[in-house]
This record gives C-alpha cells, structure tokens and sequence, in this order.
C-alpha cells in the first residue's frame, strides 16, 4: 500500500494532472471535506475502476468555508489530515490535494457560482448560501484538476444533482457521477457528522433508515399516494427525532413537487433532513430503485 501524494497548491495540483492528461491517461477526482470514512472511499474505489491501474485518482480535503452558515459547524467540522491520507492509501488514491483557504479564495475574491432551481427545496431555504458556496468550491476544484470524471454521493441527493446541472450549464467537460449511499450495518448512512453523534443519539438516528424503508415497503406494496407515502417516514422521525427539518417527495430529476398521486413511469426521490443530538443528518431513497436501508418489522 503506497501513500499518497499530498499536494497543497493548486498550481501543484494542476501540473500532476496535466502531466497524467499529456500521456494520454484519465484524471478521477474526489471532492471531500475530509474526515473520511467508507462512504468517501467508495468513491474513491469507483475512480479508480473508472480510470484503471494507469489512470490518476485525485481526492481534494478541502473544510470549505463559504458553504457553512454563520451558525453551523465549520469550525468544529473533524480536521484530521494524516487519517485522510492514510485512508486514502487504503483505497490506492494516488494524489490528496488539501489546499489552504487563501489558496482556494484568493484575496479580494468576489466570485461565486449559483444554480438554479434545483438549488431552491429542500436543503435550499434551510441553509441559506449552503450550494452557492457548494457550487463555487467545486468549480474552482474543477478548473484545477479539470478531470474527465468526479465522483459525488448519492447521500447528498441534492448536492449530487445541483452539481450534475452546474457541469452541463457551464459547459466543463466533466462527467459527473453519483455512488450509491454507503450504509451502517442498521442502515444509518456513513456521515462525518455522525461522529458528533452522543451513544443515544445515535441509536435514535437509526428512525431515519427505518422511515425510508417504511416509505420503500409502501411503495412495494403499491402505493402511490404522495401525502401517504410521506406520513409513513414521517411517522418513526416525529417519534423519535427532535427536529425535523424536512420529509419530502420530489421528482427524482428535476426535484421539483409531485402531484397528489404519482404517476406511472415518474421517478420520486423520498428526502429526510432531522436533527439528533449537535448532527444535521439527511438521507434519501429513490422509490422503486433503491432496496429499503434497513430491515422494517412487519406491523
Ligand atoms: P463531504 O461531506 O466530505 O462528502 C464528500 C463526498 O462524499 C460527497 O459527494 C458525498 O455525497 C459523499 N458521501 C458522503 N457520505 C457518503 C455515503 N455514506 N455514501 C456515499 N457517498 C457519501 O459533500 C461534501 O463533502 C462537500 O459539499 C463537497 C462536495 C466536497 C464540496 O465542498
């Protein structure tokens, strides 16, 4: 197992991939806030079968500050770089970049990226700026690295999409692909905020795998009725998660609202966002394509 490069300047950065991109090799790129777990190197495992043994796979650690509200946990976010890197070894990425903030924003900065409507539900209003800052980060990674494909999770179904849009609206020649959600084996979703997670918090997070699966199991079961399908995941989070942000079906593409009932054929993306503890923890399924998070008793 070789560690990998840490690279702390864009220009550094730059100059790898060109060099892998001049002898005709792919760049995959992985953009993380660190703090890695299984979920992170699950993209990292797809960059590297995307790209093959030859090819680059470059993974940003990047805290970045412009996507957190005044209130939220950029400060406190886990910074543990020599852990990233060893992980990252683990799932043979060949270059970490972990830039500094003046290197990402230089001074006098006033640039800042902004898509859409897919920007406006769900996580939208509740986190003011939050796929602006998502969004102008990413874009300056890209212009960095400008790899042929990178790798977000579907976890953050949102982002994932906001980010798929932003590549094809300004015309990057970037593939964006999204990984399935990596789970806990009881079905909560691996997140670096779990860790903010006290004992008893995180055993009553597990409310948030069991409300998708109670959505998954109705919608097996041949429902269809929007309003329905949400008081099934809204009944386990209202009993046992002090905040709920949000239980929401949306079109899978567009996220846009769905009618009272779905129609044949529409893809819906069930979203949760909730409170436990000092977490903000979301999570989604797609109806009809993804398997239930977790085990569901039967009533
Ligand atoms: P971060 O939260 O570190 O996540 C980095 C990538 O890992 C994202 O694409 C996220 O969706 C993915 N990911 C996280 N948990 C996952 C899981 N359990 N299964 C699969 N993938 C998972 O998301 C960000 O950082 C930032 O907003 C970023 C895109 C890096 C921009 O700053």
């Amino acid at each position: 197992m070789t560690s990998p490069e840490v690279l702390r300047s864009p220009e550094a950065l730059r100059a790898r991939c060109d060099e892998a991109r001049c002898r005709g090799l792919g760049v995959g790129f992985v953009p993380t806030m660190g703090a890695l777990h299984e979920g992170h190197l699950a993209l990292a495992r797809e960059a590297r079968g995307r790209v093959g043994d030859a090819g680059l796979v470059a993974v940003s650690v990047f805290v970045n500050p412009t996507q957190f509200g005044p209130h939220e946990d950029f400060s406190r976010y886990p910074r543990d770089l020599a852990a990233d890197v060893a992980r990252c070894a683990e799932a043979s990425v060949d270059v970490v970049f972990a830039p500094a903030v003046e290197a990402m924003y230089p001074p006098g900065d006033q640039t800042r990226v902004r898509v859409g409507a897919l920007s406006e539900p769900l996580c939208g209003p509740l986190r003011p700026g939050h796929f602006e800052g998502v969004a102008t980060v990413v874009t300056r990674l890209f212009a960095v690295a400008m790899p042929c494909v990178a790798f977000f999770g579907r976890k953050d179904y949102q982002q994932w999409r906001v980010l798929e849009r932003l590549a094809r609206d300004l015309l990057l020649p970037v593939e964006v692909v999204g990984v399935g959600t990596v789970r806990d084996r009881d079905g909560l979703a691996l997140s670096s905020r779990n860790r903010y997670l006290s004992p008893e918090d995180r055993a009553r997070a597990t409310a948030v795998p069991r409300a998708l699966s109670l959505a998954v199991r109705a919608y097996a079961r041949g429902e269809r009725r929007t309003a329905a399908l949400v008081g099934c995941a809204r009944a386990p989070l209202d009993a046992l998660t002090p905040r709920v942000d949000y239980v929401e079906l949306r079109d899978a593409d567009t996220l846009e609202a769905l009618p009272e009932v779905l129609p044949e054929g529409r893809r819906a993306v069930l979203a949760v966002a909730v409170h436990h503890g000092g977490a903000r923890l979301i999570d989604n399924v797609v109806l009809g394509e993804e398997g239930a998070p977790c085990a569901v008793d039967e009533p």
